[in-house]
């Protein structure tokens, strides 16, 4: 089974809903921690309650000491707010994944759900891809769409947004713990 490691920095919805999985073995891996760069994050108090280690540390040189510790195989970024360097996506080739509230390459960066919403697209959606050192960039794994209806309201688009996340980043985590997921260049081949 493989050594998980969460990074958020938030809330920590995705980070509650991966960790019960894990728990109830609907997804097999072992969650070691939770990393977190921000002492006040919601997702701390979220963690204590399902009983996840944390550790809380924007160093990397500290982070990275943990994670070879722990043997780390897998690192799901949640509503991480940091752009890790590449010595660190270097320790970890291939082995970190993102999820990002838009259709990337469109809407890289923070506040995609609102900038989609006032762009006025009719269409977003939910990514999830590997992390290199560049912002919202790596291969893509999962992608999915949701309509902007007419007279969708942003808190709509948003809960709908969250709701997908929710659906796709564990399938993501699923798939590539069964080692379903293969690199041919920048595409993901799902096997
Ligand atoms: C999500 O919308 C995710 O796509 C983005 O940050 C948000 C984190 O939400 N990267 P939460 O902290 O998991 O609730």
């Amino acid at each position: 089974m493989i050594n998980l490691a969460i990074f958020a920095s938030g809330n920590g919805s995705n980070f509650a809903v991966i960790a019960a999985l894990i728990k109830n073995r609907k997804l097999n891996a072992n969650l070691k921690l939770l990393v977190c760069d921000n002492p006040k994050a919601y997702v701390l108090t979220r963690a204590k309650k399902l009983k996840v280690r944390t550790l809380i540390s924007q160093d990397e040189n500290t982070i990275v000491t943990q994670l070879k510790k722990e043997k780390i195989s897998l690192i799901v970024l949640a509503g991480y707010m940091r752009l890790l360097s590449k010595h660190f996506v270097s320790n970890f080739k291939n082995k970190i994944i993102n999820i990002h509230p838009a259709l990337l390459p469109a809407f890289k960066g923070t506040n995609s759900i609102q900038r989609a919403f006032d762009y006025g697209a009719k269409i977003t959606g939910v990514t999830i891809h590997f992390v290199d050192e560049k912002m919202d960039h790596g291969p893509i794994i999962l992608q999915q769409a949701i309509s902007i209806e007419k007279r969708m309201s942003l808190k709509k688009l948003e809960a709908k947004i969250h709701q997908l996340e929710h659906k796709l980043y564990p399938q993501a985590i699923r798939l590539f713990t069964q080692k379903r997921l293969k690199l041919s260049g920048r595409k993901v081949i799902i096997g």
